[in-house]
């Protein structure tokens, strides 16, 4: 089976959020399962590793543009790079007004890349709306490419809130042909167009994050406008939980900590947390309970709930640490609760790998009440790491995590329905007292850290997919 694995960020050459995780640990794991997967992304300004392969690769886009091919090893996995200055040499990422132009960019440079590097791919693998526009090209501009007769397309949603829109004037620039804009398969999207919408039309099946998240996005609320076309390809579409890199986030052999740590000698942790409360400058108090936030600060991870439900938390003992960084109110806001509690409350505000790592191993309580989630990798991180999760079940905060029941005790942390700050403080304040107990928090922890979150199984669920859809 040889796979094209396409995604526009991937650990460890450029990450904004869980798809880069994603996009490295799942072709690792399938690699293993045998398939013979190579990895395309964009050359990001930021990326200086790899060897320079082809120099001047004609595109058919806009006219016609070229881009140079740069090539790396991720382990054993064959990782390319499309290098063109002039729409990846950006500040960031994402987050440019021509966005979808530079994407769509990358779609086409990938399929041609294809081309040159060997036989014909079974499958495609796209992820979110940045590749969404792949299975379009390959529909149309390709439809009668010998070469692509057999190729297949898979589109992953990690986020359907982004959805690749732009306004339909800028179609011409695609090198499309117009029926592709409001036929039958169209791109037009409410009045302005999406590459999502076309990727979801155009791709042979839809896979998502999580099982719960695979039903959400059906509905009118968690569906951002493209639940009806959803509900239209549901035979398509299916839910596989993410796994996690179990190399990366190790608690016995992580490189990021101050001591290391397993189910059966926990002894490391408590170093890890005196550590993290010194980095931090809060008092070192090893019994007080330590909560935690590692997010980007976004409107979907509720951080409007830990903001109301903030003076009664503080009214406990608990002490909080936060890394992350995104939307001003939000960063404000944790400013000045640092500012008014600085023996409370750590702030780091910026993207910092190790001290997430630093944070899941020294934290008690993890807090990720999220309005919506498709999977969510740090919850996982924190059960591995014996951090206890707090969560909304919604999306993969569903499907990972299960109520504490003191009485059996099973479960692995502690979760809550309704978007409610009342819920949310009441789990906080229950996750709190089993704390005081210290025998039931010990089996609670061991709870988390002996359940199996690798990508095995959910890789072979992949390969299940490629098979399905496969054209021989
Ligand atoms: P999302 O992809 O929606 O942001 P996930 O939970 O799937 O949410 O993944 C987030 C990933 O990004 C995790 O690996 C987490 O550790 C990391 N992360 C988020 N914010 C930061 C930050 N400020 N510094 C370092 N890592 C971060
Ligand atoms: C997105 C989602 C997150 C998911 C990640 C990887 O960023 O917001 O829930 O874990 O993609 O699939």
């Amino acid at each position: 089976m040889r796979i094209i694995f396409a995604a526009s960020e991937v650990v460890p050459y450029a990450k904004t959020g869980g798809l880069a995780d994603v996009a490295a640990a799942l072709p690792k794991a399938l690699m293993t399962l045998g398939c013979d997967i190579s990895i395309v992304m964009p050359r990001y300004r930021t990326i200086n590793a790899g060897q320079l392969i082809i120099d001047a690769m004609p595109v058919p886009f806009a006219g016609r543009r070229y881009c140079s091919v740069w090539f790396d090893r991720l382990g054993s996995l064959p990782v390319y790079f499309i290098d063109a200055p002039q729409y990846f040499h950006r500040s960031g990422l994402y987050g440019e007004s021509d966005d979808v132009e530079r994407f769509a960019f990358y779609c086409r440079a990938v399929l041609e890349l294809c081309k040159r590097i060997g036989p014909p791919p079974d499958v495609i693998h796209c992820n979110d709306w940045m590749t969404g526009l792949i299975p379009v090209y390959l529909n149309s501009n390709y439809a009668a490419d010998p070469y692509f007769f057999k190729t297949a397309t898979i589109l992953t949603i990690h986020n359907l809130a982004f959805q690749g829109l732009f306004d339909p004037s800028s179609f011409g620039l695609f090198d499309l042909d117009p029926s592709l804009l409001y036929g039958e398969k169209g791109l037009e999207f409410g009045g302005v167009a999406s590459t999502l919408k076309g990727g979801l039309l155009h791709c042979d099946a839809i896979t998502t994050v999580s099982r719960r998240y695979a039903q959400e996005i059906q509905t009118p609320e968690y569906g951002f406008r493209m639940d009806g076309i959803l509900r239209y390809r549901r035979y398509s579409l299916i839910g596989i939980l993410n796994g996690i890199d179990e190399d990366e986030w190790d608690p016995t052999s992580d490189k990021y900590l101050p001591a290391h740590y397993s189910i059966v000698n926990l002894a490391g942790k408590a170093i890890c947390k005196r550590e993290l409360l010194k980095t931090f400058n809060l008092p070192i108090e090893l019994d007080r309970p330590l909560l935690a936030i590692v997010s980007r600060m976004t409107d979907q991870k509720g951080f409007d709930l830990i903001i109301k439900a903030m003076d009664r938390i503080l009214e406990t003992k608990a002490m909080l640490v936060v890394l992350g960084s995104g939307a001003d109110k939000y960063e404000r806001y944790f400013q000045a609760l640092r500012d008014s509690h600085p023996d409370r409350v750590g702030v780091y505000f910026g993207f910092n790998n190790p001290l997430a790592h630093q944070i899941e191993a020294g934290a008690d309580i993890f807090l990720m009440p999220s309005y919506y989630e498709p999977c969510g990798l740090n919850q996982m991180y924190s059960l591995r790491y014996g951090t206890v999760p707090i969560v909304r079940a919604t999306g993969g905060l569903d499907d990972t995590v299960e109520n504490f029941d003191r009485a059996r005790m099973r479960g692995n942390g502690f979760k809550f329905y309704d978007y409610d700050v009342n819920q949310f403080v009441e789990r906080v304040y229950e996750a709190l007292l089993t704390y005081a107990d210290k025998d039931v928090w010990h089996q609670l922890i061991i709870n988390g850290m002996s359940q199996d979150f690798s990508w095995a199984s959910s890789a072979r669920k992949y390969l299940d997919v490629y098979h399905a859809v496969r054209r021989d």
